[in-house]
């Protein structure tokens, strides 16, 4: 049995687990289900924030999850989640441990204006937002205008509740997809079942900024793919070169 064998054996034994530790993926209304919990999950593993966002912290279960997420899989990220004064007071007093989280700062004050006056005093990029307050056309659009300049080369945000068309969220997904061609996101829709089912339903999408290809490179693809397609145009291309330029 030789060694890259008994290496891609290992490999494909690799659970999920070995890779990264999930804190416990909670089911409470109001908040990300479990499903979109371990999705969030597995973006920050991908990206590895320092700086993220969550605009709507109500009882503070995915702020929490974050947090977590970043201490048990050591990672130096912070989270900043902004809501209402009276909602984060109600937080702090009814859970203690908001107190004392160390990556955990929460901003009190009436969106959009709260976000905009701390992205004002803070000049860091933002590697993951979690956009999920007021779920108007105009408060997702205002709060993903602002975040979008400032998202980080590599950076992700989850936008909760993006709806469909006729559906309660409609607004929500309107402004996603409006902000996403204003700022060049790329969008991926993160819809599965119906919400019946309160564990396993999804309704978020995910910006990233797109990729854009240059001229030059979209030329070398053509010329690839004709070589492919038409071999015969491609030889008489490539003695046709080799005529004149000798390569
Ligand atoms: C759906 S809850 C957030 C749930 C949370 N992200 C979670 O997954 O557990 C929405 C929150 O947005 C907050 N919110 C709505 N409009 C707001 C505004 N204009 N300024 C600040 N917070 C707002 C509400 O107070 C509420 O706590």
């Amino acid at each position: 049995m030789s060694e890259s064998w008994l290496f891609g054996l290992a490999l494909n034994r690799l659970e999920l687990s070995s890779l990264l530790k999930m804190p416990l993926l909670e089911q409470q209304y109001g908040s990300l289900t479990p499903l979109e919990k371990a999705q969030v999950g597995l973006i920050m593993a991908v990206c590895q924030p320092k700086v993220i966002v969550e605009t709507g912290v109500w009882r503070g279960r995915t702020t929490r999850f974050m947090a977590e997420f970043l201490t048990l899989n050591h990672m130096d990220g912070h989270i900043y989640g902004f809501d209402l004064p009276e909602v984060l007071n109600e937080l702090k007093s009814g859970d203690s441990w908001f107190g004392i989280a160390e990556n955990v700062t929460l901003m009190q004050g009436t969106l959009p204006n709260s976000l905009v006056s701390w992205l004002e005093s803070h000049d860091q990029l933002i590697d993951f937002a979690l956009v999920d307050a007021y779920h108007s056309y105009y408060a997702v659009r205002k709060e993903l205008s602002v975040i979008a300049p400032r998202l980080s080369q590599h950076g992700y945000i989850f936008c909760h509740d993006y709806g469909r068309l006729q559906s309660k969220y409609e607004g929500v997904m309107c402004a996603v997809n409006d902000v996403a061609r204003l700022f060049s996101l790329s969008v991926l829709p993160l819809w599965s079942k119906d919400d019946s089912d309160s564990e396993h339903f999804c309704q978020a999408a995910i910006l990233h900024r797109e990729v854009r290809c240059t001229t030059p490179r979209k030329i070398f693809h053509l010329r690839k793919y004709i070589a492919q397609e038409y071999p015969a145009l491609a030889s008489i291309w490539g003695r046709f070169r080799h005529y004149v330029h000798g390569d």
